[in-house]
């Protein structure tokens, strides 16, 4: 047994749960174990938002952690941890961005929740310079961004260095990424900046591009990102930075770091200056002089949060003069001249009035919980995100219970909680069938979601099948990109692949389209007849099935040859799966693995397991699915794959292709190759077996001659093809 855990029972030998604690309640014992527990998981956390880009709790949870960390402390100094949060900044960079250490390190802030917290504030400074009653202690107060910090160096006015906060004492070098922001000047304004300037502030995402980043994202069924503050950091930390260019990113100044000179003296007069050096500062920003004006600040930021275009989550709060900044100084982790005054989590109550489901392009199905519409932090809310079907389970919720709604990150609402789980209602189920088409749904072991089987007839998925269908590694259709397939999907000249093939029908149609003309359209029809034949393995990849890629494409393809003697392979297996059936004393479990091991020696394909086979089998089993495929054959003819590739004389060989092939591409070239088992390579070596010699061909064929490998040119290289490899040559 670890030795922690003999500890953690002794300290705390009932194993309770120490986090339904008040921290004034808990022993000595049990907070040593708590602040372990603490130090752990926000560590956790901490990694996968700033490392991951990817929170796994609203931000308000994680506050509520870290300020519980807080008051554990408060209550026992002595047991504060070197790995306590309150002694950190951030967590480590760890992007594969050149690092650098910050000259002036880049702190936190202290946050406050209550009022209560702005008044002790205020009497911290008040007592440390022993100010009189009548004394105003001056504050500019300001919206706390939700963004990410970066430091931007400018030397003699012209931007040299760029750095994220990373983990305060070291960042990322993201110098090329920033250049590419708008509101970041590569020369500052004006002539009167400090010789050398830090400017410090808040890079971020405006909430609108935000929603059509993620749109985007969706579309081209990339990663979409939990909030504005994640997109951000993704976007910026780039080692691309054309990516981030394409990603409209903002920056406010909020501070400074390094100066060879202050040009004010009090941070609001600095701020005026960042300004007029062409960096953008809030509009919001403004000095109160006492903590009424400061509370009824905060109060007219919150309501005003729901209208911003970005994200923010409290207010700050810096003592005004400079001199007395750098009296009052810095903690390890923060300076103790600011306050972040944090705003509390946006909740209200509303009933759930239905669950329903939408159907991504890929398949996924989403539920969706359909509220009676209620005002959350301003805005009204009357739909939210369940994810998937565990997060339904986990909140136990039915259409006609209270639930808590909560809008995280201020964009997608949640909901956090299910009020009346003890109401006798039945349990919603996710259903198992596609909302859209009907097909079968399903979710695969290890996976969350649920998806929809229908991916060649479900008219939410069609589009981006057909894409994938005419796509350079499937049918490699010329000129039908996806902008074409999206207008003529949503005209009804394209709706499932069989009838690209019937396209020509529709010539004097086409002609006739906006930005067509004759002879783009012949142009199309002749890349489309060009494909009516397509090797065995590349119209299986084309179908779109689940798990089934080039390469398990081209395995089945191999092993069966012919499209009907695979197709009679499947059938067969279908049957097989049919009488399979459970014994009475078998688990559901055991049950599925038998089944899969008899599917899975019956294909008796190597890498093939249960997970393709399953999705194979279903995709045919899908009555849609086998029409569609039955269409296409109609017009399209499906060539086997008949020769033997270890008798191939080419067998084993390495090929290396130069100069420019006039019939075929280099990746046509290449898959000849690999059809025929030889290796194609891309420079010439002692190793390499045969030179194919396009035209223009130089160095590699100057290289080739030199170390006497045998040169063919591009007909010849056709005629061993058709000749499926048999050639006199020697090689
Ligand atoms: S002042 C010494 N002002 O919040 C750090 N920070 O939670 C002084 N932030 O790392 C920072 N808006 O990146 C300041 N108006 C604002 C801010 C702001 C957002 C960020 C900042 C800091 C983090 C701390």
């Amino acid at each position: 047994m670890n030795a922690d855990i003999d500890l953690f029972s002794y300290l705390n030998p009932e194993k309770q749960d120490l986090s339904a604690l008040a921290p004034k309640d808990l022993s000595r014992e049990q907070a040593i174990v708590e602040l372990e527990r603490l130090a752990k998981l926000i560590s956790h956390y901490d990694h996968l938002y700033h490392d991951k880009d990817n929170p796994a709790i609203p931000d308000s949870e994680y506050d509520a952690l870290v300020l519980r960390n807080r008051r554990i402390e408060q209550f026992f100094p002595d047991l504060i941890r070197p790995d306590s949060p309150s002694q950190k900044v951030g967590s480590r960079p760890n992007s594969r961005l050149p690092k650098i250490a910050h000259r002036a390190a880049m702190l936190s802030l202290d946050n406050g929740f209550l009022d209560q917290d702005v008044e002790d504030f205020l009497g911290r400074v008040r007592r440390f310079f022993n100010l009189k009653e009548n004394q105003a202690v001056i504050c500019t107060v300001e919206p706390k961004i939700d963004g990410l910090s970066c430091s931007l160096r400018y030397e003699k006015g012209i931007l040299t260095q760029a750095v994220t906060r990373g983990d305060g004492v070291i960042g990322e070098d993201v110098t090329s990424n920033v250049r590419v922001i708008d509101d970041i000047p590569k020369i500052l304004k004006g002539n009167n900046w400090p010789e050398i300037i830090e400017i410090r502030g808040e890079v971020y995402m405006a909430k609108s591009d935000f929603s059509a980043l993620n749109a985007r994202q969706t579309e081209e069924n990339k990663k979409v990102f939990a909030n504005p503050r994640n997109a951000a950091a993704g976007s910026l930390r780039q080692l691309d930075p054309n990516i981030t260019a394409r990603r409209s990113l903002r920056f406010l100044a909020h501070g400074w770091g390094e100066s060879t000179s202050l040009p004010a003296d009090t941070q609001y007069g600095m701020m005026k200056m960042i300004e007029s050096y062409g960096l953008s500062v809030s509009n919001l920003l403004a000095r109160a002089e006492n903590i009424g004006q400061m509370l009824d600040f905060y109060q007219k930021i919150e309501a005003e949060r729901a209208d911003l275009d970005f994200d923010i989550d409290g207010v700050v709060y810096k003592l005004d003069q400079l001199d007395w900044q750098q009296r009052f100084g810095f903690s390890a982790r923060a300076p103790r001249f600011a306050l972040a005054h944090k705003f509390p989590a946006e909740k209200a109550q509303t009933t759930l009035l239905d669950i329903e489901i939408q159907v991504g392009r890929t398949g996924v199905l989403t539920p969706v919980a359909k509220l009676e519409p209620v005002t959350v932090g301003g805005v009204v809310v009357s739909s939210a995100t369940l994810h998937n079907s565990d997060e339904i389970e986990r909140l136990g919720v039915r259409p006609g219970d209270r639930v808590l709604v909560q809008r995280a990150g201020d964009v997608i609402p949640q909901i956090i909680e299910n009020l009346t789980p003890d109401v006798d209602r039945p349990i919603w189920h996710f259903p198992h069938r596609c909302p859209v088409c009907e097909s079968v749904a399903r979710r695969e072991d290890g996976e969350v979601a649920w998806r929809c089987t229908g991916g060649l007839i479900c008219p939410a998925q069609r589009v981006e099948r057909l894409c994938h269908f005419v796509s350079r590694t499937a049918f490699e259709i010329d000129g039908l990109g996806k902008s074409h397939i999206e207008s003529f999907f949503a005209d009804k000249l394209i709706e499932t692949p069989a009838d690209i093939f019937r396209l020509f029908q529709k010539r004097q149609f086409l002609i006739e389209r906006e930005g067509w003309g004759e002879i783009s359209v012949d142009n199309l029809i002749s890349a489309i007849e060009k494909r009516r034949k397509i090797p065995f393995d590349r119209f299986l990849f084309a179908l779109g099935i689940r798990h089934v890629g080039a390469v398990t494409a081209r395995d089945l393809a191999k092993s069966y040859q012919t499209w009907d003697n695979f197709k009679a392979a499947i059938d067969e297996a279908a049957h097989l799966r049919t009488i399979l059936q459970p014994s009475s004393d078998e688990s559901e479990e055991k049950y599925q693995k038998r089944v899969d091991k008899e599917l899975i020696s019956f294909f008796h394909i190597p890498n093939m397991g249960g997970k393709i086979i399953r999705s194979l089998l279903d995709f045919f089993a899908e009555t849609h699915n086998s029409d569609v495929v039955s269409d296409l054959l109609q017009e399209v003819q499906v060539e086997a794959l008949y020769f033997e590739l270890a008798s191939s004389p080419l067998s084993g060989k390495i090929i290396v292709f130069t100069g420019s092939l006039q019939k075929i591409t280099r990746d046509e070239a290449k898959r000849q190759a690999e059809n025929l088992g030889a290796k194609v390579a891309s420079s010439v070596s002692k190793k390499t077996n045969l030179v194919v010699a396009g035209e223009a061909a130089g160095s590699k064929l100057l290289k080739a001659k030199e170390l006497d490998i045998s040169i063919i040119d591009e007909d010849r290289w056709h005629r061993i093809v058709e000749n499926t490899g048999q050639d006199s040559i020697k090689i």
